[in-house]
């Protein structure tokens, strides 16, 4: 599937009655990178757990290029294209590297394995180990790459980078800058690595609250030193 754009329109939602979610508005064009920050708590999660279609919506529509997907299931949604890695790293402990992936091939032949080793080569060295086997890293490309080989037109990823060491943020950075070059997929990235979503993203909000507080370029928020302390919690940017 090519990229398409996604679409959110006055989006409100939570869990159950808990309201965390109020009046979100953004457009992400098609094959392009979005990063969504805020500080801990402030929805970031709840966002693209909605846009999976895993919350309770209270208010407003998702658009994936012509397709409504309000109404649509979080299977419905897949269905539609959409991917989503959540913060949890969803992997199945007791199945093979290799196994974890065939789950994502979604009726693709077994040869596109190799797409996720090529752009994971370190799943292709552990393949026939277990999930539980795996580092913290490790498991984080697993769970990428099992999403990746399902082709989504747009594609969720939620702190990729949470816990890992500098040297596998690197190497999961560039993995997530070639898929971008290939404008096959429209990518929405969470990180609190604020300056590693700037370099990957070409677009930025901000969540505070569960509103939408700031929007615009990296270099826009690189340059707005008040909301970045005040949204962000940071001192600065370079
Ligand atoms: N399953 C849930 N039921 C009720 N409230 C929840 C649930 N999950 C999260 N919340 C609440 O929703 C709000 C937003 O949480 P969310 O996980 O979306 O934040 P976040 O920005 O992803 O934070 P973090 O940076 O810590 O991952 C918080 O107040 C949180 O307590
Ligand atoms: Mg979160």
């Amino acid at each position: 599937m090519p990229a398409t754009p996604l679409e959110v329109e006055n989006l409100s939602a939570g869990y159950g009655p808990t309201r965390v979610l109020e009046g979100i508005t953004f457009t992400v064009p098609a094959g392009a990178r979005l990063a969504v920050l805020g500080r801990n708590g402030m929805g970031k999660t709840t966002l693209l757990a909605t846009l999976a279609g895993q919350t309770r919506r209270y208010d407003g529509r998702v658009r994936l290029g012509d397709t409504d997907v309000t109404g649509l299931s979080s299977a419905g949604r897949a269905h539609q294209g959409l991917g989503y890695v959540p913060q949890t790293r969803d992997i199945f402990p007791t199945l093979t590297v290799e196994e974890n992936l065939f789950v994502g091939l979604k009726g693709r032949p077994k040869t596109a394995l190799e797409e996720a080793y090529s752009m994971f080569p370190r799943l292709k060295e552990r393949r026939r180990n277990l999930g539980t086997q795996l580092s913290g890293g490790e498991q984080q490309m697993l769970s990428t790459a099992r999403t990746i080989l399902g082709q989504p037109s747009v594609l969720l990823l939620d702190e990729p980078l949470e816990g890992l060491a500098p040297v596998i943020c690197e190497e999961l950075m560039a993995a997530f800058a070639e898929l971008a070059k290939t404008g096959d997929m429209t990518i929405l990235l969470v990180e609190q690595r604020i300056q590693s979503a700037l370099d990957f993203a070409d677009h930025v909000i901000v969540l505070e609250r569960g509103r939408l507080a700031w929007s615009g370029t990296p270099q826009a928020l690189a340059k707005d030193h008040d909301s970045v302390e005040r949204l962000l919690g940071v001192g600065g940017l370079h």
